[in-house]
């Protein structure tokens, strides 16, 4: 049997309560990783806590943050810091859908709470996480990768999406996060991808398919006809946070059944 490819990591995942997030989690623990979740919603990162330590022997932990606001950032990373380590691997993947308008009818509040969450959390998360592993060089010789980002972005953002215009735009703003990382490894040694999953099967998708008629037809735009699953887009983003990823930075990876592509 392969060794855990993942042992004696600390990896922060932002959204671990529910859906893609919980399985990102699982996923990277059963390599070894330590998790640290940070969200909002205390009761979902107990479940989540209780699948990892039920199947898992690592130590994990959560956090209750808002990834929008910098002292919930910052004071998570020294929490996260002081129980299990320095974050070497981390994954924004925490966002909301906000409430589906079309352009013409935004209001100002929804167009700052998904900003604000999809993107300067992101933003604020991977500035903090750059800041102290940048911090830390004790024993580096070379050139070698120092850290892993991955970022949730969409194909919403990559291809646009009616009555979600501000989703879009705050998917396709990671995506320039991510290519921008990627530019300053030399600066940083961290490898930032991103991944564009399609329609997957979780509460917002669900969500979604209440108030957005196209959803309902959505398999017949698939490729693979499915809707995809947390679990594949889980896989995804332990290739992008391991060794067998070693030379892909700047990557958009699409986790879509081949729609769009
Ligand atoms: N489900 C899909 O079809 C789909 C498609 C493309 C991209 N995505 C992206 O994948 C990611 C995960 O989505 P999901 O489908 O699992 O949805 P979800 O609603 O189940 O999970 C989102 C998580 O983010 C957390 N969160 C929201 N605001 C937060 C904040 N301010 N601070 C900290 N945590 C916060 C929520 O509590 C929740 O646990 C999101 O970024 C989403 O945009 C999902």
């Amino acid at each position: 049997m392969d060794p855990p490819k993942l042992l004696g990591k600390v990896a922060v995942v932002t959204g671990g309560a529910g859906g893609i997030g919980r399985a990102i989690c699982k996923k990277l623990a059963k390599e070894g990783a330590s998790i640290a979740i940070v969200d909002i919603d205390k009761e979902g990162m107990d479940r989540t806590l209780e699948d990892l330590s039920t199947a898992y022997d690592n130590v994990h932990c959560a956090v209750e943050a808002d990834i929008s606001r910098s002292e919930d950032v910052e004071n998570a990373f020294k929490i996260v810091t002081s129980r299990l380590g320095t974050c070497t691997i981390l994954v924004n993947n925490a966002g909301t859908e906000g409430v589906p308008e079309l352009l013409g009818d935004l209001e100002e509040t929804h167009i700052d709470i998904v900003l604000n969450i999809n993107l300067k959390g992101a933003i604020l998360m991977s500035n903090e996480f750059v800041k102290r592993l940048k911090s830390c060089r004790q024993g580096d010789t070379g050139n070698e990768t120092r850290g892993c980002l991955v970022n949730m972005s969409s194909m919403a953002g990559k291809i646009g999406s009616t009555h979600g215009s501000v989703y879009s735009a705050s998917k396709a703003g990671l995506m320039g996060l991510t290519k921008s990382l990627a530019l300053e490894f030399p600066y940083s040694r961290i490898r930032c991808n991103a991944i564009l999953p399609g329609a997957i099967d979780t509460s917002m998708l669900t969500r979604l398919g209440q108030t957005i008629p196209i959803l309902k037809s959505i398999t017949g735009l698939i490729p693979q006809q499915r809707i995809g699953t947390a679990d594949e887009v889980a896989n995804a983003c332990l290739y992008l946070v391991t060794d067998s990823s070693s030379y892909v930075n700047g990557a958009m990876i699409e986790v879509a059944g081949g729609y769009a592509s």
